[in-house]
């Protein structure tokens, strides 16, 4: 039995497999330019985020009706129980599909047709966090904002992807302003390709409560001592920097000196589909490769839990973390 965890950093779309790919495709009438699904794996060699973003942002367009995004969602909650994952806080990307003819309704309740019956059906517990593309324009995010007003009862919190460089948290302000006023948790990725100063930016600016990846705050000894301070949790993706060549190899990833340094880390699985791992794969990728040990395992699985939305539901925060405590390895 795998470590219970929370996985906090997960695209949906992210969790496309090639099978379930082909399989929309040909429900949906859509052509991939991919002969099978063998073709399609030796499609996922990424030189860096955007060689990435453009095949997932491609591959989307077999997503096209609720009962899509209710067999996503439901293919990756059953993979994740399979990995141990108690609780999970998955991302949306509505902008790419509302610039494809879909409503922000055929989304949100699709996934929703899944979400809200996973705690029975899977043991997952869930939250929705809807991302902004900052590659698109501030005012694009606004009006998406407005377009989920009706759907806020299923969505928890805010977040901000795609391409980063060039990108900064700066010009998502007002956003998240009203995304604040409005109730809304803030997460953003900063510092996976980004400067460190993204990651000052996203909690100055935006005032995100967590920071996706975050992985280049090392390059700053002074924020790195602010996010200990702070407890400012980070949404570490090690197979995914892998990938994406945010990191060389992964015995070079600075996981174990982030842990060192106090912060408060947790490790997800991203785009699982894409990167090579759910999140148990990626522990225990990180365990073997980094030599983690048992405590630090607890550590990060307990992690997981602090760091995650489940302030109103205080009594399943304390289950997960007497299921951690209580773990034999
Ligand atoms: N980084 C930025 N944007 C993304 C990612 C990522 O890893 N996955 C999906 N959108
Ligand atoms: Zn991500």
């Amino acid at each position: 039995m795998p470590l219970p965890k929370a996985e906090l950093h997960l695209h949906i779309e992210g969790t496309l497999e090639p099978e379930l790919a082909f399989e929309l495709a040909a429900r949906n009438g859509v052509e991939l330019a991919y002969a099978d699904t063998d073709e399609l794996r030796e499609a996922y060699r990424f030189q860096d985020l955007q060689s990435f973003l453009n095949l997932y942002y491609e591959l989307m367009a077999v997503l096209r009706t609720e009962r899509d995004f209710e067999d996503l969602a439901n293919a990756y909650l059953a993979r994740a129980a399979a990995q141990g994952v108690r609780h999970a806080e998955i991302f949306f990307d509505p902008q790419a599909h509302l610039a494809r003819g879909l409503t922000m309704g055929t989304v949100v309740e699709g996934l929703w047709r899944a979400l809200g019956r996973s705690e029975e059906n899977h043991g997952v517990s869930t939250r929705l966090i809807l991302c902004f593309l900052r590659d698109e324009s501030a005012e694009s995010a606004l009006e998406t904002l407005r377009a989920a007003r009706p759907y806020l009862d299923r969505i928890t919190g805010i977040g901000l992807d795609s391409a980063e460089v060039g990108h900064p948290p700066v010009k998502f302000r007002e956003v998240y302003e009203a995304a604040a006023a409005l109730g809304l948790r803030r997460v953003a990725h900063a510092g996976e390709e980004g400067p460190p100063e993204y990651i000052t930016e996203a909690l100055d600016v935006l005032g995100v409560e967590r920071v996706d990846h975050g992985l280049r705050c090392m390059e700053d000894p002074a924020l790195v001592e602010r996010l200990v301070r702070e407890r400012i949790p980070l949404t570490l993706c090690p197979l995914s920097n892998v990938r994406l060549r945010a990191v060389d190899n992964l015995a070079d990833h600075p996981l174990p000196a982030m842990l060192d340094a106090g912060l408060l880390c947790t490790v997800n699985s991203d785009d699982p589909a894409y990167f090579g791992g759910y999140a148990d794969d990626n522990f225990r990728a990180v365990d073997e490769t980094l030599g983690l040990g048992e405590d630090r395992l607890r550590e990060l699985a307990r992690n997981s839990f602090l760091a995650s939305f489940l302030e109103d539901d205080e009594e399943r925060r304390a289950h997960c973390l007497a299921e951690v405590a209580d773990y034999v390895f």
